[in-house]
């Protein structure tokens, strides 16, 4: 590997740790309170609508236990080391994503730090949309109940001004807390926040298993189809899965790694986020398979994800009576912070790198970053369609290109990446070190790259569906 630097790398890794800490703003940045404030970000990043309802829904579509048992091998050797690698970088540079990339990598992969902020920009335009309507039906739940006509219910809300609405007043909840910054706002919030979540889910997961449908609930979830676990289209899902669940190739772990002291342990920081975040999901599904049992909607499942979420299992809960109107809101409030706080990281993803390129102040930032994610997310309020497009295109597509390239730059060109793996104290294995970089150099890379083929052919398909209105 190459040591010597580009010309105009403006910080050298032998740089004083102060002058590092000054960032490109000239203020010293911002360190995470208490360990505990980084760990529950990174969980409550990676720990949202995808958890909750995209992996026990795809387990029960792609082999059941055969798919959990895949995505915990990719967990393994995929999953963690490039949430490592996105740490790695984020804490040498103490910048984001951008600023970052320059800094650790010269010009060139400047690139890498622009597709983050570009995939976490247009996710969030489509996300806050469906978290607009995770909001309405945490109301809905609280204050009157679910109607027995669940499916009028998600049509009539899920796109036009109404959901224009949820979506505005949702963003306007993520951008007030990213403007008070990284301790006042994000950490407050995730410690109170993420606790209450993991208590929601298991008592979630408790309560069903008392359900007459829980062991079918549970049959359909895990079933092991062993013939899964050697097709390639399970391979894709779990990867695809993922990232999308761990906040990868997106330059979420990358900027709150930023804010990270040198004495944090981060490989272990990086297997408590991943392992937690896989433990809500797998517990979400716990809960959510015997309540569809037990209403035998389990039909509906497989036609759509979204339907199922948002039309059978309100339905479920109208079924249920006076308890689903006690549990309703429960299940769609634990929804609600999973996604609250996931919306923090990609907002906080664009904020610091406008803070850090254009030397502003956070309030205008966040602000200003907010209001223009704000305004695009319009177009996948109105429209299911491009909601669809915009999830093939960013959440699914960009973030592997993303992994991609944050798996090679650590992997061939950033300059001693052992050095800043171990400055946390407790020292890893050599040798597990050394795999971890041989995992980025070659593993990662050729799997990335036979799973971007494929993706590459969904996120195309889906935009020519869109344009041949098809
Ligand atoms: N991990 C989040 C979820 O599971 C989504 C996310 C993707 C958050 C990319 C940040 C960046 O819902």
């Amino acid at each position: 590997m190459s040591h010597s630097r580009p010309n105009g790398d403006p910080t050298p890794p032998s740089a004083p740790a102060a002058e590092r800490q000054a960032g490109t703003t000239g203020a010293t940045r911002e360190v995470w309170g208490t360990r505990a404030g980084f760990v529950l970000a990174a969980v409550g990043s990676a720990v949202g609508l995808g958890n909750m309802w995209r992996f026990p829904y795809l387990t029960a579509e792609y082999g059941g236990a055969a798919f959990v048992v895949l995505f915990v091998i990719t967990l393994l050797f995929v999953g963690i080391p490039i949430m490592l690698a996105e740490f790695t970088v984020g804490r040498r540079s103490r910048l984001s994503s951008i600023g970052a990339m320059r800094a650790a990598g010269g010009n060139r992969w400047t690139v890498i730090g622009y597709l983050f902020v570009t995939a976490a920009f247009l996710i969030l335009t489509y996300y806050s949309v469906i978290a607009g309507w995770v909001t309405r039906y945490a109301l809905m739940g609280i204050f009157q109940g679910f109607p027995a006509e669940t499916g009028e219910l998600f049509g009539a809300i899920s796109s036009g001004w109404q959901a224009v609405a949820f979506h505005i007043c949702f963003m306007a909840a993520v951008v007030g807390v990213v403007m008070m910054g990284i301790r006042r706002g994000i950490e407050r919030g995730v410690i109170i926040m993420m606790p209450l979540l993991f208590l929601l889910v298991i008592a979630l997961a408790i309560w069903a298993a008392t359900l007459p449908g829980s062991l079918a609930g549970y049959g359909f979830y895990l079933r092991p189809d062993m013939g899964a676990l050697f097709s390639l289209d399970t391979l894709t899902a779990a990867a695809g899965q993922a990232f999308f669940s761990l906040s990868l190739g997106s330059g979420a772990m990358l900027t709150y790694a930023s804010y990270v002291s040198k004495q944090a342990d981060l490989p272990r920081e990086a297997t408590i986020i991943s392992f937690s975040d896989f433990g809500v999901a797998f517990i979400a599904g716990l809960a959510v398979f015997p309540i569809i049992f037990a209403f035998g909607l389990q039909a509906e499942v497989g036609e759509s994800a979204v339907g199922a979420l948002f039309i059978s299992l309100p339905r479920a809960f109208v079924e249920l009576g006076a308890i689903g109107r006690l549990i309703a809101p429960l299940f769609f409030l634990a929804l609600f912070i999973g996604a609250l706080t996931s919306a923090f990281s990609m907002l906080e993803i664009v904020t610091a790198a406008v803070i850090d390129e254009w030397k502003i102040s956070r309030k205008a930032a966040a602000l200003g970053a907010g209001s223009l994610i704000t305004v695009c997310g319009i177009l996948p309020a109105m429209n299911t369609d491009i909601l669809g497009v915009l999830d093939a295109i960013a959440g699914e597509f960009l973030l592997v290109v993303g992994a991609l390239g944050i798996a090679l730059f650590v992997g061939w060109r950033l300059d001693n990446p052992l050095d800043e793996v171990t400055s946390g104290g407790r020292q890893v294995a050599g040798s597990l070190l050394k795999g971890w970089l041989w995992v980025l150099r070659i593993l990662v890379p050729v799997f990335l790259a036979a799973i971007l083929l494929t993706k590459a052919g969904d996120a195309w398909d889906a935009i020519r569906g869109l344009l041949l209105g098809s």
